[in-house]
């Protein structure tokens, strides 16, 4: 089957008066690769991220998911199981009285018979860390521990997508360490593709591959250390780079001789070390 998900010349609007929120679209996003998209408040990144799984339909251009097209209704209910999403805020997200029942709630609603059902949610409960907190309620658990329920009942459907929506956003440094610990467990363990949409370039950076929207298109997109080395992109869409490039372009003004595309912690420690 092919994987890929293929953006193509696409516009949309949420309504026949107000604007386009999309403008001439066009990308490809390749089985098991690792997408961050970036870009400023209302420049397009949750509406992008909608198309991927019928959630809306383009106006004009196509979309095609793993292969199908996505105006094909008949499709809607698998490409949404295929295509799993984790949102913002963790409390939307969970429905159940139980972290278990959580888990197992879209399992249930796709039919999985109950014996696959149970041996998929201690599965998805162990991979995410969350052994022992079956008959928690949800609402007792930290935020990191509640979007990585939300991240467990997603990947319990085996989905070959998963998109983050700003799923860090809300939380606190160790639930975005926890998270961020689930993504990379995500990337190893699994044959998965994983597309992150955020503010935080210090997400970006770990990603095969940086987009940037800016109001409604494609301003720039590439490596992390590309995109996010580009001055004018990162100024044009309101954003931070990542704090070890800061102390590099500070450290090399002071004639500290270290690699102008230092963009982890890791690089510049091990930078450091090197030029001293
Ligand atoms: N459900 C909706 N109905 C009408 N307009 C919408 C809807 N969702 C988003 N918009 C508008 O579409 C534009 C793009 O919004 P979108 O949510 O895709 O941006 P975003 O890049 O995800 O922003 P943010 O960083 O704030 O999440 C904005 O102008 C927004 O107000
Ligand atoms: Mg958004």
């Amino acid at each position: 089957m092919d994987r890929k998900i293929t953006v193509d010349h696409v516009y949309f609007k949420y309504a026949d008066d107000s604007p386009d929120v999309l403008r001439d679209v066009s990308l490809t996003i390749k089985d098991g690769e690792w997408v961050t998209i970036l870009g400023p408040n209302g420049s397009g990144k949750s509406t992008l991220a909608r198309l991927f799984n019928a959630l809306i339909l383009p106006d004009r251009g196509a979309v095609t998911s793993l292969g199908i097209d996505t105006a094909d209704e008949k499709h809607w209910p698998a490409l949404r199981r295929q295509v799993g999403m984790v949102f913002q805020n963790p409390d939307n997200q969970l429905v159940a009285p139980t972290v278990a029942d959580d888990v197992a709630f879209g399992l249930e609603n796709a039919g999985i018979p109950l014996e696959e059902m149970k041996t998929r949610v201690k599965e998805s409960i162990a991979t995410f860390g969350l052994s022992g907190l079956e008959n928690a309620e949800p609402h007792r658990l930290s935020g990191g521990q509640k979007q990585r329920v939300a991240i467990a009942g997603v990947m319990a459907l085996a989905p070959d997508v998963i998109i983050f929506d700003e799923a860090t956003s809300m939380l606190d440094p160790e639930g975005k360490r926890e998270v961020w610990a689930a993504m990379d467990k995500l990337r190893k363990d699994q044959a998965i593709t994983l597309i992150s949409i955020t503010h935080d370039v210090s997400e970006a950076v770990k990603a095969d591959r940086v987009i940037v929207m800016h109001e409604g298109g494609i301003l720039k997109e590439g490596t992390p250390a590309s995109v996010l080395g580009d001055q004018e992109v990162m100024h044009t869409a309101k954003l931070k780079p990542p704090f070890p490039q800061t102390v590099a372009a500070e450290l090399l003004k002071a004639g500290i001789d270290v690699p102008e595309s230092i963009l982890t912690e890791e690089e510049l420690i091990k930078a450091l070390w090197t030029s001293m």
